[in-house]
């Protein structure tokens, strides 16, 4: 190496740079280097007394010891977020914002301290924990102590949702902490939190400062533990709320477990995010990109814009420049503040990686690694690029998780996004271009959470995060994360719907066999029934595949009509119809979809007397008020179709964020027994004002006013396919519905057996669920209509687009 100033100059190499060590290893030891939990405000032993090693995957050391959470430790901390519950809630928001404001600036005393244990316990450069990490959780919980003072303002009729249950995985650790915890604690709920098994310390040390910073007992509680007490966390009956970052396996056995338990789930799972380069962009601006999205924290990224997708003209020089720039990187000592990647998280993680690269150069990708090793001691990988590579291939397909980028090329930007799309995944995105008119007109057709323009791995607290399609739900950041944490008031005394319970497999109510069973065998001398049961798919009227029908009974017990018994191919050619409609329907203006809306009211309007005699026939009741209601409701709907706005966040870049809503894309609606008309619409019409194409299942017990409603729709301008409408029995139907992979979100409210089969059933295509078992008053403004039902309907994208020369 260098010694004098000319021979350094000369060979302009690196001298060691190191961050000290003895803050963390001072208040390591301080601790014994041996933790419990932290729970209700103290210290506590695991129940058991057990305990793992915690290792620095840089030089294989342990750093400490820490409790392996059982499910009595679980118990524990759950009750003492129970007791913490009401007082926390019954402070103002002023003073929950007096708190967050406080863990902010604890964050920020200790950011040393804090940027260094990180280093240590993940093998993430202290570059990125002193200049990344640790001010974007400072800048996390000042944003959410402004939620906190303006949550009675901004968020009125709602209230925190509860005990959250939060976990979090390695590869961010603190920053995930805060993610989860800033936004809970600001709506008013109390937390239990459990760290990945691979990184507690960090979360550990900020469950002490934040007790010595006057977080009061039992608010924020910290587990540790593995998996299984990740497990025991989320079947703790206790829990109102779940919050999990992680792989896209542990989410999908989550939602199976919560499956009818009522509880909220957030998931931000894995991805396998496309960085789209197009042959008019600035390629050295490209490739430092391309070192922030794949070998930023080593490729440990969710986000990691992983798959490099070029446009041909630019390709064999952008791989050049690229690999110029692989050479210059360095890999090397987590504490050294001039190196650009240090450890991977655990040899098992290291076993992955490697695997996957052996793998792609079996399936004939070509490797490429730079010509320097990295240090043999301790779990390093070099970064890694692969070109001719399949799009099929297990590399293009599977998320990595570590610093290897796979190549692939595209001639048109059709192409383009077709390579992008082709992941079951959509958390992130990059398009890089010059010219903007192709980038946004790019964005909107990715399927993914985020679209950086020109620029990548962005994050602030003001702007949501999270994903589409099997990169989870709901997001996290910003107003659109508050939601998250918060439960309408009206809630609170709901009463259980019970009535639709299904009754096993074929999921036939009881109040249908009571009814139909009434008259059985007496209605012989019934008055001849005046219409063929048929389905409404793709716009027009179709005869139900099996050849089946139903008979409807009125509120009299007698027949009054018959309704096509829909089966699972039936349900399947609806989907085939909504999707095929649902690309050019989202592509409707708002102005458009609001007009046809009106059209549907007016149409309605103009047969109300009609509709409220059939409803009446139906229910015993009269059905002016419902119809009058159902009108009304169009309307609402008709209103929002053009004011359904997103927002431009307040980011800290030169340019903007923009928060677009977008639809779900195909909504599977199974609406309730009862306001058969009202309820249908009140669903219905906010997934379409939206832009959703919607395939729904009308009330079992009263159809007929939903099969009198297809001639309202045909004549209302309502493109073929928007609306498709299969009547039969409910849950079998919700079944199909929920294990289709072709259909993006499944709103289901009927009995609790039926919320649990669509929630446990959902998992295929992980699609959103909104499922409910407990009766809503849909009369009512509050209950019935309104945002919750635009957002339920809608996907927020948060575009990135910095500006400037
Ligand atoms: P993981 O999903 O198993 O772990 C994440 C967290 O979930 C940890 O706290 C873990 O203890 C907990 N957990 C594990 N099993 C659980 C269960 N059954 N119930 C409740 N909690 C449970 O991820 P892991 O094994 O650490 O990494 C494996 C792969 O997952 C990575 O290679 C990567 O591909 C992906 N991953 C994705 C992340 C993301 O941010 N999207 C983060 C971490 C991993």
């Amino acid at each position: 190496m260098a010694s004098t100033l000319p021979e350094i100059f000369e060979s302009m190499e690196y001298g060691p740079a190191p961050e000290s060590d003895k803050p963390a290893l001072a208040w390591l030891e301080a601790h014994g280097a041996s933790f419990g939990h932290h729970v209700n405000g103290a210290w506590t032993k695991a129940a058991n007394g057990a305990q793992f090693d915690v290792i620095n995957p840089a030089t294989g050391k342990v750093l400490a010891r820490v409790a392996q959470g059982s499910k009595q430790d679980v118990d524990a901390a759950v009750r003492a977020a129970r007791t913490a519950l009401p007082s926390w809630q019954a402070l103002s928001g002023h003073a929950r914002a007096r708190h967050l404001y406080a863990l902010a600036r604890a964050v920020q005393r200790n950011s040393r301290l804090f940027a260094v244990l990180e280093s240590l316990d993940n093998g993430k450069s202290i570059r990125e924990t002193r200049d990344i990490d640790i001010p974007l959780v400072a800048r996390h919980f000042y944003h959410h102590a402004g939620w906190a003072q303006l949550l009675e303002t901004e968020f009125p009729g709602y209230h925190g949702a509860g005990v959250a249950g939060q976990i979090i995985p390695w590869n961010f650790p603190l920053l995930m902490f805060a993610w989860k915890v800033a936004p809970a604690l600001a709506a008013g709920c109390t937390v239990v939190i459990k760290p990945a098994e691979f990184t507690p310390l960090t979360a550990l040390a900020f469950a002490e400062i934040a007790r010595e910073a006057g977080i009061p007992p039992g608010v924020l509680n910290v587990l540790t533990g593995d998996g299984a007490t990740g497990a025991a966390l989320v079947d703790h009956p206790d829990v109102d709320k779940l919050a999990f970052t992680g792989s896209t396996d542990v989410g999908r056995l989550i939602r199976k477990a919560t499956a009818g338990s009522g509880k909220k789930l957030s998931l931000e799972l894995g991805g396998k995010s496309p960085f789209i380069v197009f042959e008019d962009a600035d390629l050295d601006s490209v490739v430092e990109g391309v070192v922030d999205a794949i070998w930023f924290n080593q490729g440990q990224v969710c986000c990691a814009g992983s798959r490099l997708l070029m446009q041909e003209g630019v390709a064999d020089r952008l791989i050049e420049k690229l690999r110029v720039r692989m050479e210059k990187l360095r890999v090397g000592s987590p504490l050294d503040k001039a190196v650009d990647m240090g450890a991977i998280v655990a040899p098992v993680q290291l076993e992955r990686i490697r695997s996957l690269v052996e793998q792609g150069t079996k399936e004939g990708a070509d490797m490429w690694q730079p010509s320097w090793a990295v240090p043999k001691e301790g779990c390093f990988y070099p970064p890694t690029l692969f070109t001719n590579v399949a799009p099929s291939s297990t590399i293009a397909q599977v998320e990595i998780f570590g610093p290897v980028l796979v190549s692939m090329t595209f001639r048109t930007p059709e192409e383009a996004v077709a390579l992008a799309n082709n992941t079951p995944f959509g958390l992130a995105s990059s398009i890089w271009s010059e010219n903007i008119n192709l980038a946004l007109d790019v964005a909107p057709k990715i399927k993914a959470g985020v679209v950086w323009i020109n620029c990548t791995n962005l994050f602030d607290a003001a702007s949501g995060f999270g994903g589409y399609r099997e990169s989870g739900y709901g997001r996290e950041g910003g107003r659109e994360g508050m939601w998250e944490y918060l439960k309408a008031d009206w809630m609170e005394g709901r009463r259980s719907a019970g009535r639709l319970r299904a009754t096993g497999e074929g999921g036939e109510t009881e109040e249908v066999r009571r009814r139909t069973g009434a008259k059985a065998g007496k209605t012989s001398g019934a008055p001849a029934i005046d219409r063929t049961p048929k389905l409404f798919i793709g716009g027009k009227q179709a005869r139900p595949d099996g050849g089946y029908s139903l008979r409807i009974v009125g509120a009299d017990g007698s027949p009054i009509g018959e309704v096509g018994e829909g089966n699972r191919k039936d349900i399947r050619n609806a989907v085939e119809a909504a999707r095929a409609a649902a690309g050019s329907w989202a592509r409707t203006s708002g102005h458009a979809r609001g007009q046809i809306l009106y059209y549907i009211g007016e149409n309605l309007s103009a047969r109300a007397a009609e509709f409220a005699t059939r409803l009446c026939e139906m229910t015993g009741r009269d059905g002016s008020l419902e119809v009058a209601a159902t009108i009304a409701r169009l309307f609402t709907y008709a209103a929002w179709a053009d004011k359904w706005d997103g927002s431009v966040h307040q980011t800290p870049i030169r340019g903007v964020t923009i928060a677009m809503n977008e639809p779900v894309g195909v909504l599977g609606i199974a609406t309730p027994v009862d306001f058969p008309l009202l309820s249908f619409v009140s669903t219905a019409a906010p997934a379409i004002a939206t832009g959703n194409a919607v395939v729904a299942i009308p009330s079992e017990v009263h159809p007929l006013v939903i099969t009198d409603l297809y001639q309202v729709l045909e004549t209302s301008d309502l493109p073929g396919g928007v609306v498709n409408i299969v009547t039969g029995r409910r849950d079998d139907l919700a079944r199909v519905l929920a294990e289709h992979d072709d259909v993006d979100g499944l709103w289901y409210f009927g009995g609790a057996g039926g919320v649990k089969m669509c929630e446990a059933a959902s998992v295929g295509n992980m699609k959103q669920t909104w499922a409910e078992g407990f009766e809503r008053d849909w009369m009512s403004a509050e209950q019935g209509e309104g945002r919750e039902f635009l957002r339920r309907a809608s996907q927020v994208k948060n575009i990135w687009i910095p500006y400037g020369e």
